[in-house]
């Protein structure tokens, strides 16, 4: 295993009726920017409710955040936070207004130039402060409620790129699993897949001998597989529901990362669909993942095995039998949800694969958790998926 440093201050208030508890959290005499998306809230009463807890505070509000969020929202958001002087944010939604957020609370504190420098240096590098946040989560996805992650678009270059400081990491998240009764089909399965992918990234790389993590990512993963269709076919199901919506927390909150190699390689090329084509997020990934698997089977050919026998029972056959058969699972599994794993399911033309091919020649970045995978490679694993 490798060496490792762990610190995750984020305060988890998970539960049912627990959005009330957003007024404890948030200091009295702070001036508070609401955030929030395009109008989910208002019609599930998350909207009321935390109006309701926090009708004693000095609050303004910024709706309006696409999924996928965009800088130039962003930025607009930015202007506010200076001119109404707000101390502390409250992200209302899914991943997007949570990540939106993250880029608004460092942004406007940002003095060296435009915020979105942070995403060409990852952050870690010029983040140096962030206003203060915390998050009402509506989506259970993106783990973003308890990471220093976030991802947003430059609607102008078509370029969507992340970037994580612990400066971001919310104060709380609160998480009331009673969120999901809302959520359409589609959103559920994205949740589902999109905190499968995030094991994935962490999880199918080469063994160092961490069997503790190994089985923290495998017991997401079963969780997700028995949980993600119960919550498909009975929303009010508030059990399936919270442990869904933990699932998703603990896929990407850092700690099955700790002490392992990690990939990231499907989220990097991923990013590239949604960037040229608007394709939401996990279906990007549910693209993606099956062609990494096919063409770094040889990389990551224990993982594989060791993923397709302890998730999937396959023991018999050869390894390359077995290889294709844990790929065949995985494919199964994120079509039995509702999504479509090949490119021209999402009317992508083949000339898309040529762009985002050379961006990646352009940039010279190698992908994955050997750093090997070049544009060529990022050419091979998007042809499969043709
Ligand atoms: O915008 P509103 O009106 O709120 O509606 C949203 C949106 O249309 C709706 N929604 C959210 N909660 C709902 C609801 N509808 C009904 N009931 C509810 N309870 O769902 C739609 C999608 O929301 P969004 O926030 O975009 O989804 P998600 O949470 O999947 O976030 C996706 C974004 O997160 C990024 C993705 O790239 C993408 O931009 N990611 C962030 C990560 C991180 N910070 O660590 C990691 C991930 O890999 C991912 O890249
Ligand atoms: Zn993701």
């Amino acid at each position: 295993m490798y060496n490792f440093e762990y610190k995750n201050p984020v305060k988890i208030i998970f539960g049912k009726e627990t959005i009330s508890k957003v007024a404890d959290e948030i200091p009295k005499d702070a001036k508070v920017l609401l955030t929030y998306g395009g109008g989910s809230i208002k019609r599930t009463g998350v909207y009321d409710q935390v109006k309701n807890a926090l009708k004693d505070f000095n609050l303004v509000e910024f709706g309006g955040i696409e999924p996928n969020p965009h800088y130039e929202t962003c930025m607009k958001a930015i202007e506010l936070v200076k001119a109404e002087e707000i101390d502390f944010l409250l992200a209302v939604g899914g991943g997007s207004v949570v990540d939106a957020t993250k880029f608004i609370a460092a942004g406007a504190l940002y003095e060296n130039g435009d915020p979105w420098d942070f995403m060409e240096k990852r952050g870690i590098v010029n983040v140096e402060k962030a206003l203060p946040l915390g998050a009402v989560l509506t989506l259970p996805a993106t783990g973003s409620e308890m990471n220093g992650n976030a991802v947003v678009t430059k609607m102008a270059t078509q370029e969507k790129k992340a970037f994580g400081s612990p400066f971001v990491l919310p104060q709380f998240s609160i998480l009331d699993p009673e969120c999901v009764f809302t959520l359409p089909d589609k959103q559920v399965a994205n949740g589902v897949v999109d905190a499968f992918v995030h094991v994935f990234e962490q999880y199918l790389t080469f063994d160092v001998n961490s069997p503790l993590q190994d089985r923290w990512a495998e017991g997401i993963l079963t969780t997700l597989i028995e949980e993600g269709p119960k919550v498909l076919s009975d929303r009010k199901d508030y059990q399936a529901a919270a442990n869904f919506m933990w699932s998703a927390t603990m896929a990407l909150n850092g700690i099955i990362a700790v002490g392992v190699p990690q990939d990231w390689a499907t989220h990097m090329i991923g990013h590239e669909l949604t960037a040229y084509h608007g394709i939401d997020h996990a279906r990007t990934l549910a693209i993606v993942l099956p062609g990494m698997m096919h063409i770094k089977r040889h990389n990551k050919k224990d993982k594989i095995l060791q993923y397709g026998e302890r998730i999937w029972g396959i023991n018999a056959g050869t390894d390359d039998e077995r290889i294709d058969a844990a790929i065949a699972k995985t494919v199964d599994f994120f079509e039995s949800v509702g999504i479509s794993t090949k490119l021209p399911d999402y009317d992508v033309p083949v000339d898309t694969i040529a762009k985002i091919t050379s961006r990646f020649e352009k940039s010279g970045i190698k992908l994955g958790e050997k750093g090997d995978i070049d544009f060529k490679e990022v050419e091979e694993i998007l042809k499969d998926r043709l």
